[in-house]
């Protein structure tokens, strides 16, 4: 195997000769000279070891690039001879080719490696399909959940607009009976005055009468039978509640007419809203100063192209329900933000009473109101939402049963008619 004849090893201390090209002790040299495992280590590193079933003998194995000129891997075992005495006599060492062994455990490994990466890979590819599966699967939700509001935003607007035609054909027509109903209720008011004068003067007549005077019994009979006295006094209740009425109606039309845009002709105008606001909350301080403290956390905000007169309208509304909803002494918060450069957003938000889902749903249809009637007419929303959207605005509404609600309104600073190009 090593390309030396036996003839020029047996019987000498060669035996290094064959493995290496200068002299060095091979195991069997080792073992009798009892060295130590440090003098193993030495020579061997850390390719031996001593075999489980024969403790003081020692196995190695070393590749030896040229042994008879072939690379060879080679397996050593040495374990010594001894006498009655224990004292080492001899050492038989086997040396054996497992050149074969090793390449078949070499193209083995290389087997097992390879298919190994193969499994890593196809691993790494499910789970990255899977990663993609469930971002597809996000995007679909979120899709869904996206193609759910726009319908639902469909439908309220259609809903909204179909109602905003009939509102402003009723409106119209309701306008002028109401009119006169009420110029007639002042006429009548006047009328009733000149009457009840008239009947005084009859009555200061009546004194001059005889107790007596048939003419008299009889008038004082009829009186009597009218009931004379309730009926003076109820005429002027009645013609009062006859003119809250037909005043009432007439607010709702003004509404109506507003819900429905029936007076388009205003024009843009730059406005600070911080400034709307305050003019606003003046105006409606009367309703809220009773029950609620008003919070401003306020920010500059820049001048935004709106219809401020509009969008007051819908601070009023908003302020309004906010009061309307709080019952023990509450707060109202209302703060201004820009979250991008391109809007500004108010939110207001109440310590109130919150709204149910079934309610929430419900808030922008015209007439939808949970209030008793003469405080709520269920307009307010639907006007602020119309108007919101007239803006190419949003609202988003947070809201807690029992905890408050918030009304969030963002406007975009600039707006850009459709029948304008945008400036070259
Ligand atoms: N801040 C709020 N807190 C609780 N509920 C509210 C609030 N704002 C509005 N709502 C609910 O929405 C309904 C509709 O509001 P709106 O259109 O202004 O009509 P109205 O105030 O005349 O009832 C209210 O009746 C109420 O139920
Ligand atoms: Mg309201």
């Amino acid at each position: 195997m090593s390309g030396i004849p036996a003839q020029q090893l047996v019987g000498t201390r060669q035996h290094w000769a064959s493995f290496f090209d200068e002299p060095r002790p091979l195991m069997a040299d080792l073992i009798l000279d009892e060295a130590g495992d440090e003098a193993l280590n030495h020579y061997y590193g850390d390719r031996w070891r001593r075999p489980a079933h024969t403790p003081d003998a020692i196995e190695a194995e070393g590749f030896y690039p040229n042994l008879g000129g072939a690379a060879r891997w080679i397996y050593f075992l040495a374990a010594p001879l001894r006498d009655a005495g224990g004292k080492i006599i001899a050492v038989i060492e086997t040396v054996q080719d497992i050149t074969e062994r090793k390449q078949v455990e070499a193209t083995l490994e290389a087997k097992v490696a390879a298919r190994t990466e193969q499994l890593a890979t196809d691993i790494a590819q499910r789970e990255q399909a899977e990663l993609e599966l469930l971002k597809r699967y996000a995007e679909l939700t979120e899709l869904n959940c996206q193609l759910h509001d726009a319908q639902e935003q469909l439908v309220q607007s259609e809903r909204l607009a179909s109602i905003g035609q009939l509102a402003a054909g009723v409106a119209h027509e309701i306008n002028n009976p109401i009119g006169y109903v009420l110029s007639n209720i002042t006429s009548l008011r006047g009328y009733l005055g000149d009457i009840y004068r008239l009947f005084d003067a009859f009555e200061a007549l009546e004194g001059d009468r005889p107790a007596n005077d048939p003419a008299l019994l009889a008038v004082r009979q009829l009186k009597q039978a009218v009931d004379f006295d309730f009926l003076k006094e109820d005429l002027p209740a009645l013609l009062r509640e006859s003119e809250e009425g037909a005043s009432r109606v007439r607010k709702i039309v003004a509404d109506l007419k507003d819900f429905s845009h029936a007076d388009q002709a205003q024009e843009w105008v730059w406005a600070n809203l911080v400034n709307g606001i305050e003019s606003t909350l003046n105006v409606v301080n009367n309703e809220i100063k009773y029950k609620a403290e008003v919070v401003r956390n306020f920010t500059e905000l820049p001048s935004i192209e709106c219809h401020p007169s509009q969008l007051n309208q819908v601070f009023m509304n908003l302020l309004v329900n906010a009061a309307h909803a709080i019952t023990a002494p509450g707060t109202i918060t209302i703060t201004t933000a820009q979250p991008d450069p391109e809007h500004v957003q108010i939110s207001i938000s109440d310590t109130g009473c919150g709204m149910t889902e079934d309610v929430r749903a419900r808030i922008f249809e015209p007439f939808f109101t949970t209030k008793p009637v003469g405080k709520g007419t269920g307009l307010g929303l639907s006007l602020s939402y119309g108007i919101i959207q007239q803006h190419r605005g949003q609202i988003d509404i947070d809201s807690t049963p029992g905890q408050g609600t918030t009304f969030r309104i963002t406007l975009p600073i600039r707006q850009q008619a459709p029948d304008t190009p945008p400036a070259a």
